[in-house]
């Protein structure tokens, strides 16, 4: 059980988050977030929170796992008013995910590019932004309480419960993470992709990465300066803008 109350007596953002449609079950918080704001039923900053995802959504069209009650699995909806935002919201959103996981529990996660929330190379969290008209949703999907993972998906991914041996109270999380977030939000592109390097998992090292069913060895460089990840791939320096790493 989420306790509402319990959350937003911890939030302390302007405007994100003030309002939480939470449900027990839902197809994907990403697809019915917009279904109420075409209702009319919420509005821009307003947050959709489920225990449960029958169908929810990863990257690249993958399927996402969550064990209900266990996880976190919410939407944001936003509108796209300014020029960069697209830009800064997948590298702010992984930034506010991991200092809203340190200042609760400590635990020092890593970034995978773009937004995967990563624990000793295990993916402990992901992002799905997507651009709807003048909308932008943000998912954010999170293996907090589990004490096992999806059988498919065990061996690569991790929950913050199976790395600390304890719970971790998602009604705080949660308002941690959006308060980073919000903060963020104000921040600078140039600022957001400094931080967002400093978090990485895979600076200037050797990665593996997949794109258009192919799978290329390359040296991630960092980002450029809109925000797009630059790779050296043989003797190239190339900017890459989707696409999925292997850590
Ligand atoms: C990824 O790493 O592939 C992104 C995963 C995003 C999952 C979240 S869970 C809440 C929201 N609703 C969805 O259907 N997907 C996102």
């Amino acid at each position: 059980m989420f306790l509402v109350p319990l959350f937003a007596s911890n939030l302390s953002t302007n405007k994100i988050g003030h309002r939480i449609e939470y449900l027990k079950s839902v197809d994907s918080t990403n697809t019915e977030i917009y279904r109420m704001f075409q209702n009319h039923s919420i509005q821009f900053g307003d947050l959709v929170f489920a225990e449960q995802q029958i169908s929810g959504r990863g990257r690249r069209n993958n399927i996402w796992y969550s064990k209900p009650g266990e996880s976190i699995t919410c939407s944001i909806i936003l509108k796209n008013n300014a020029s960069d935002l697209l830009q800064k919201l997948p590298l702010l959103t992984g930034i506010s995910i991991i200092k809203g996981i340190k200042q609760l529990t400590d635990i020092e996660c890593e970034l995978k590019w773009p937004n995967d929330i990563v624990y000793n190379s295990k993916k402990i969290g992901g992002v799905l932004i997507e651009n709807k008209g003048d909308c932008l949703i943000i998912g954010v999907g999170l293996n907090v309480n589990e004490n096992e993972l999806e059988e498919s998906i065990q061996k690569t991914t991790l929950s913050l419960k199976l790395i600390i041996n304890r719970s971790v109270q998602r009604e705080l999380l949660l308002a941690f993470i959006l308060n980073h977030f919000e903060s963020l939000m104000n921040q600078s592109l140039k600022s957001i992709i400094k931080e967002w390097e400093s978090s990485c998992a895979h600076m200037e090292t050797s990665i593996n990465f997949h794109q258009s069913g192919k799978l290329i060895s390359a040296k991630f460089l960092g980002l450029n300066q809109h925000g797009e990840a630059t790779m050296k791939i043989g003797a190239e320096k190339k900017t890459i803008t989707s696409g999925i790493i292997e850590l």
